[in-house]
């Protein structure tokens, strides 16, 4: 449903006419319902990765296809429109409003969303999803008052709201303690199969591709698939 092919980004150096080449040679193929983890060294293009995943970004060369449609060129306004449809993201920092309250940001990608039927029944299932992340009791409170677990997972509950049928994860479970990452990402496998959804998460957590389907590590611009023997067994 998600592929990337021949996918190649370069930046302009700051402060230079130079481009710095992040992702030489990207292909990537994602099925519905499988779960992937994208590890590597800080610098080495994760997030840039996901953002051109996510139509946030467009890559310099390469082309990426999401249920064959062609997202990496095209109108803006045709990306935001599939983006908010069709993708859910959960960000390194979250961006969550900070003077909105918790529901009011889940479901803020709804108010916008194309599908009647959604906007119709968001605020109904942002209470069951964010009763599903233990968060019922926090509904009116702002995200400053909460914490950076809860925060995470406010912010997978707004990347869900509109049923994505792709979910983005950039290293969900960053900044949280053990506990509270494992249970993050309990979740978001829960979630995966339960909201029939593909799940493609960056991370250098070796919790995070310890339970995903499948690993890449991303190495010089190069994404290269882990053998799972090689790397870990946690069934
Ligand atoms: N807009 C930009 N302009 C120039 N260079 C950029 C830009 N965005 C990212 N880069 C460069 O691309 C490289 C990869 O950045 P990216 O954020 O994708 O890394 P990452 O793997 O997500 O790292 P981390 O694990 O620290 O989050 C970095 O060297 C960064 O400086
Ligand atoms: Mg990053």
């Amino acid at each position: 449903m998600l592929e990337l092919k021949n996918v190649r980004k370069e930046y302009l150096t700051p402060g230079s006419d130079e481009k710095t080449s992040v992702l030489e040679d990207v292909s990537l193929s994602v099925e519905r319902r499988e779960t992937v983890a994208v590890v590597g060294p800080s610098g080495s293009g994760k997030s840039t990765l996901l953002n051109i995943a996510g139509a946030l970004d467009r890559p310099t060369a390469g082309e990426v296809y999401l249920d064959g449609e062609d997202i990496s060129i095209g109108e803006e306004d045709r990306l935001a429109g599939i983006r908010n449809r069709r993708i859910g993201f959960i960000f390194q920092h979250h961006h969550l409003l900070p003077q909105c309250t918790v529901m009011e940001n889940v479901i803020v990608p709804s108010l916008v969303c194309s599908d009647r039927a959604i906007r119709r029944d968001a605020e109904h299932r942002a209470a069951e999803l964010l009763h599903t992340v233990g968060l019922s009791q926090y509904k009116l409170h702002r995200p400053g008052q909460i914490s950076g677990g809860q925060r995470q997972r406010v912010a997978l509950v707004r990347a869900l709201i509109n049923r994505p049928a792709l979910l983005l994860a950039d290293e969900p479970t960053g900044s949280l303690d053990n506990e509270t990452s494992n249970k993050v990402l309990e979740l978001l496998l829960a979630l995966n199969e339960r909201e029939d959804v593909a799940l493609v998460m960056v991370s250098h957590a070796e919790s995070v591709s310890s339970c995903a389907d499948k690993v890449y590590r991303l190495s010089g611009g190069r994404l290269v698939e882990e053998s799972r023997s090689a790397s870990h067994n946690h069934g």
